[in-house]
């Protein structure tokens, strides 16, 4: 089994068009921002902790890399309901923004497009502001000036500045990163963003995407050469194994790629790494921790599903209707949408503090929670809800 001919090894699983029944989508959407707004004021200037301890939320300041999407989660809520209080709360996010990035407040890797893009672009894109729009091109700035090796051609996992790996990798994740690339790029005309962005797509399909379309979570270089050496994992379950978080980053991130490059040759890569999931799908379509488990107690990734239903729905923008792919992906992308409503949507009581569990930071290092909530987990489900009712949405990215 080759890339550009990976095949669905059971397509009636995905075949014939299904659609979740709108009133059900809307009552998720409802139940999403009821519970939402129930942390209006305790969110206004305070951030979750990576992910819940104890079902709740530890408040900190902003400075991880998840914290850019619990910033997106209120402007996805804003345009889901009118309701400003939404919108007020991520507007309020933003000046912290700029102190980190003043301030270098964790910022030395490579997500700082995670921390930028659904936050103050976001922003920028919803009101027009000019000093968000040039606070992000800084941080795209940062990001090639700390980040960005022209040498290797790709995102390094460590940014300069920080200096305490003496290794040199790239990863699955950073393509989502380099939509704040793109956008820079857009915004500037500054090409060396837009090679960044390019470079860095191709060394993800000629390193890190496998030939039978599975994915290396990282990929080692060599130091000071940045000779391609090997793949390795740190989220995942073996080097050569596919941490299904990393291999979504792929999903979505691919067609937001497409979007921006118009290569044609993204859409046969995407629909590759696209059935390497559907063929690792157990039956309820949420993804174990890494595709390694297709059954039995293993730990789920529910944002593995979430992020990978962006990531198709993306896709079906663009896709002609003759593409056999297509029926597939909105059935897919309904089916495992579906499954995050019925097993993993939390409820408004007190028994969780984020809006779907069951997601897994990483089974081998259960400090960070076993099938919890976390902020990436809660960003991509409301985005997946807002393509679902909007196929039409501006997306942040
Ligand atoms: N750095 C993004 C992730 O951990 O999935």
């Amino acid at each position: 089994m080759n890339r550009g001919n990976i095949k669905l090894n059971n397509p009636e699983r995905f075949s014939g068009r299904y659609e979740i029944p709108h009133e059900k989508v809307q009552k998720a959407i409802d139940k999403a921002l009821d519970k939402l707004s129930l942390k209006l004021d305790l969110y206004m200037d305070k951030f979750p902790g990576v992910c819940t301890q104890d079902c709740r939320y530890q408040l900190v300041e902003n400075s991880n890399w998840t914290h850019g999407l619990h910033t997106g989660v209120f402007f996805l809520a804003y345009e889901l309901s009118g309701d400003k209080r939404f919108f007020e709360v991520g507007k309020n996010h933003i000046a912290s923004y700029q102190k980190r990035l003043y301030e270098n407040i964790n910022l030395n890797d490579h997500d700082v497009g995670f921390v930028f893009s659904p936050s103050v672009v976001a922003y920028h894109k919803l009101t027009g502001d000019e000093i968000a729009k040039q606070t992000a091109i800084l941080a795209a700035e940062h990001l090639y000036v700390d980040g960005y090796s022209e040498k290797g051609g790709f995102i390094m996992r460590v940014g300069r500045k920080q200096h305490i790996e003496p290794f040199c990798r790239t990863m699955m994740d950073t393509l989502m990163n380099i939509p704040l690339f793109y956008w820079a790029g857009e915004q500037t005309g500054n090409q060396k963003f837009v090679d960044a962005a390019n470079s860095q797509v191709n060394v993800t399909a000629n390193y890190l995407i496998r030939e039978d379309a599975s994915s290396n979570h990282h990929y080692q270089f060599e130091v000071g050469t940045h000779k391609p050496l090997h793949g390795v994992t740190v989220q995942g379950h073996r080097d050569d194994s596919t941490w299904s978080r990393g291999h979504s980053w792929g999903v979505l991130g691919l067609p937001i790629a497409y979007t921006y490059t118009g290569d044609e040759s993204l859409l046969p890569l995407h629909r590759d790494i696209t059935y390497y999931m559907l063929n690792h799908l157990p039956d309820d379509y949420i993804p174990y921790w890494d595709y390694d488990f297709t059954s039995g107690d293993e730990p789920r990734d529910s944002s593995a599903a979430a992020i990978a239903v962006c990531g198709m729905l993306e896709a079906i923008r663009y896709l002609p209707d003759c593409a056999p792919e297509k029926e597939i992906y909105q059935t897919a992308a309904s089916r495992m949408l579906e499954s995050l409503i019925d097993t993993c949507a939390t409820g408004c009581g007190k028994e969780f503090d984020g809006l779907i569990y069951k997601v897994t930071p990483c089974k081998a290092l259960p400090e960070y929670g076993i099938e919890v909530c976390a902020s990436y987990g809660d960003y991509f489900y409301l985005e997946a809800l807002m393509r679902y009712i909007n196929p039409d949405w501006k997306r942040y990215w």
